[in-house]
Formats: C-alpha cells, sequence, structure tokens
C-alpha cells in the first residue's frame, strides 16, 4: 500500500502504541481488499460497545486503551450501550455496572457519549462524498443512500482504528465506481408505513446480500422511511447502500445508479406480506414485551407515539419500551411527548435498546414489534417469539397483553 509519510511514522511508533496498533489493523485491512491506499475520513462512529459484544476482555481492552492515553483525531460518535444511563430498568447490576465502564473508556479517548445509533439526529451528519468510517449496519446504508457519504461495513475495531489515525483504506464504497445497483426493484404497492419499509428492506436484503438495490416505483419517503428500509436492507441482508430513482443523492446526478447488466424483480402486496411473514416467529398470541425504537426513534416519531398512547393504559402483563437517545429524549421532555408517553406506563429508555442490552434476563418472551431489525435479530439474542406489525398495532397489542387475532 502507498502511505503518506504521516502514515508511516504512525505505522513506526511515532504516535504512541495505540495509534501504532490501529495503524497495523487498517494496513492490513487495506491489503486484504487491495486498497491502494488510505483516505482521511472527516468523522468516525463505534459500534460494539454492547457488554454483549465486548466481554470482559473487551473491557480490560478498552480501558487499558484509553489508560494509554489512545485519543480519536476526528468526531467520533458512539453507538448505543446496553444500559440507561438515567434510570434504574431492573436490568442486572453488574451487567449495567460494566457496561457503563465500557462507555466511559471511549469517552476519555474523546468520543461523544451520543450512545445511539442515529448520531445523524443529533446533529453528526456527514456530507456528500465525504469519506468517513461509520460503524453500525443501520447507519452507514443511511449516511451511503440518503447522505450520499462514503462509508464502508466498518466493525467496531476498525472504526476505533481509523478515529485514532483520521484515515482508513480506500476500497469498497469509497471508489466510486462500486456504487452501481446490480437489482432494479420495482416497487408496485404503496408503501405506507415504517413495517412496509421495513418488509421491503427484509424481502429484498435477503435476495440481494451483499450487492446494491435500486428501488424504482417509490414517489416520497420520510427520512424515518430511509432509517427503517436502510435497517432492514442491512440485518436481512447485509447491504451498505442502495438508491431510490428520483430521491437519493446519487440518482439526482449521475448519469445512471445501474452497473451495465443488472436484474429486475418486482415488489408487489404478495412479496410485502412475504416479507411480514419472515419477520414474524409468533406464536403465543399473549404478549408480554412491546419494543418500538430499532433504530433509536425519532422526535417526530415520538410525537405520533405520544398521540396514540394519550389516554390509554399499557396491559399489566405488558412492558412496553421505546428506544431513543439523550438527545431527542430531552426535546420530547421539552415537547411533553414523554409525559404523555409514560402516563400510559410505558417506558421511554435512552441510550440502549433491546438487541444489544438483556432484557430477556427480566423473563419477557413474546415481543411484538415495527422494527424489522428488531424481529430479524430478536429470535436470536433474546430467544423471543416475534409479532411483526405498524406502530398502530403494535400500541394495541401492548394495551390489550394480546396480538391481533
Ligand atoms: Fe439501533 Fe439497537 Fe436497533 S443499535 S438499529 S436500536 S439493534
Amino acid at each position: 500500500m502507498n502511505l503518506s509519510d504521516r502514515e508511516k511514522k504512525m505505522l513506526d511508533e511515532g504516535n504512541g502504541e495505540p495509534v501504532r496498533k490501529a495503524m497495523e489493523i487498517l494496513v492490513a485491512l487495506g491489503k486484504i481488499y487491495d486498497a491502494e491506499d488510505m483516505v482521511p475520513i472527516r468523522s468516525a462512529h463505534i459500534a460494539g460497545l454492547s457488554l454483549k459484544s465486548h466481554g470482559d476482555a473487551g473491557l480490560e481492552w478498552v480501558e487499558n486503551m484509553a489508560a494509554e492515553n489512545a485519543r480519536v483525531q476526528v468526531p467520533t460518535t458512539l453507538n448505543v450501550i446496553g444500559v440507561d444511563r438515567s434510570r434504574d430498568l431492573g436490568l442486572p447490576e453488574d451487567w449495567c455496572r460494566k457496561q457503563k465502564r465500557i462507555g466511559w473508556a471511549y469517552e476519555r479517548m474523546g468520543c461523544f457519549g451520543s450512545s445511539t445509533c442515529v448520531p445523524y439526529y443529533c446533529g453528526y451528519i456527514p456530507r456528500l462524498k465525504e469519506h468517513i468510517a461509520w460503524a453500525e449496519s443501520s447507519a452507514v446504508v443511511f449516511t451511503n443512500s440518503y447522505l450520499g457519504a462514503r462509508d464502508n461495513r466498518e466493525g467496531g475495531p476498525s472504526a476505533l482504528a481509523a478515529a485514532l489515525t483520521g484515515c482508513t483504506p480506500r476500497y469498497g464504497l469509497h471508489l466510486d465506481e462500486n456504487r452501481k445497483g446490480k437489482l432494479l426493484v420495482k416497487v408496485t404497492e404503496p408503501m405506507t408505513c415504517l413495517a412496509d419499509f421495513g418488509a421491503l428492506g427484509a424481502y429484498v436484503g435477503k435476495r440481494v446480500g451483499t450487492d446494491i438495490p435500486v428501488f424504482s416505483g417509490i414517489e416520497r419517503m420520510a427520512i424515518e422511511d430511509h432509517v427503517y428500509l436502510g435497517a432492514a436492507l442491512a440485518s436481512s441482508g447485509a447491504v451498505a447502500l442502495y438508491h431510490v430513482l428520483g430521491i437519493t443523492p446519487e440518482t439526482l446526478f449521475e448519469k445512471s445508479v445501474l452497473a451495465d447488466r443488472y436484474e429486475t424483480v418486482e415488489f408487489g402486496n404478495r412479496e410485502k406480506q412475504i416479507g411480514k411473514e419472515q419477520l414474524t416467529s409468533g406464536v403465543d398470541r399473549s404478549v408480554d414485551y412491546v419494543a418500538i425504537g430499532c433504530p433509536h426513534c425519532s422526535l417526530r416519531q415520538l410525537s405520533q407515539l405520544a398521540e396514540l398512547l394519550a389516554g390509554k393504559k399499557i396491559h399489566k402483563n405488558v412492558t412496553l419500551w421505546i428506544h431513543t437517545n439523550v438527545a431527542i429524549k430531552g426535546m420530547a421532555m421539552q415537547l411533553g411527548y414523554r409525559e404523555a408517553i409514560e402516563q400510559s406506563g410505558a417506558v421511554l429508555t435512552q441510550d440502549l435498546c433491546t438487541i444489544l442490552s438483556c432484557p430477556e434476563e427480566l423473563g419477557f418472551k413474546n415481543i411484538v414489534t415495527n422494527s424489522a431489525k428488531m424481529a430479524f435479530y430478536a429470535p436470536g439474542t433474546g430467544k423471543f417469539n416475534v409479532w411483526y406489525g405498524n406502530v398502530e398495532e403494535c400500541i394495541e397489542a401492548a394495551v390489550s397483553g394480546k396480538w391481533k387475532l
């Protein structure tokens, strides 16, 4: 690989052991992917912060890095951790203590304790064509697709290495020629809610794997639609970029976002139903847990939930957690949404999420959600049986204690 003098110095111990190790990781990655050189990055986002992924060894490793004075070189945000730092949700004490130590260690390295998978809702917004090193698959696909930034599906360690050095190997989606779609999806069915976009993402993600899908036939999309479509594509497949003709930025200025050879499929009512069935594993209709906010809720979603929950009471056998981050929660508190939500018995959480925390430790078994990503992972990570539907159906189940018949 061609390295600049600055990069060579980092590799030869110039800036301390953590930076040397970080550069070693990046050079090894660059060699694996045949990168010619490094590209400077403007920001990083580090994921994999849950104790589930770090374990005790990871906790010790990150605390050692912080003790060795490792410091990030670019604005760096942190993904969800497994604990709500504002309140006791009844999760095991030991888990919470260790989880907080992981967050603090990264903050000591100069990262922002954003604890969210949607840092772009909090002002960390990469620009068109800007090179970045973000981890968290739902955030990666959003930055590439909705914002037109240049990012690969980083893992936690490679994103940290990029943050400590300010660069990443130039390969994959950092190169314009790799951003063309190989599957055109003609959407013929109206997409009316987040659960529809989740079903679209789940269906297409499974089919396309790591390739880039291009959607046609969608007239308008709210930002949340992109967030839920992308998260579904990135979990049922390993999609890091999609295009929507006439909507996402690259389709507006590139001559074509399709490769010279591509396949075409249709997504109609039948495919939508298949997508939803794919996300449902529930058998027992008694519900004990409802989880909304994967990816974390926007302010608009919280305003809608406040309206849906007004005057209602959550069933005594049901726990309803609504996940967001501290910034959005702060606004929701000022605007009265949190009060309206929590008066019903629901809990507005910050910092954590169902998949990366351990709500299964509280004995929940049958989960209802409007998130395709959560529906995809919950059976594996928490051994949950999942019912998948739109947000109105989720609230109905939370109030009645039953999934609709
Ligand atoms: Fe975010 Fe957790 Fe879902 S990190 S995308 S809420 S699994």
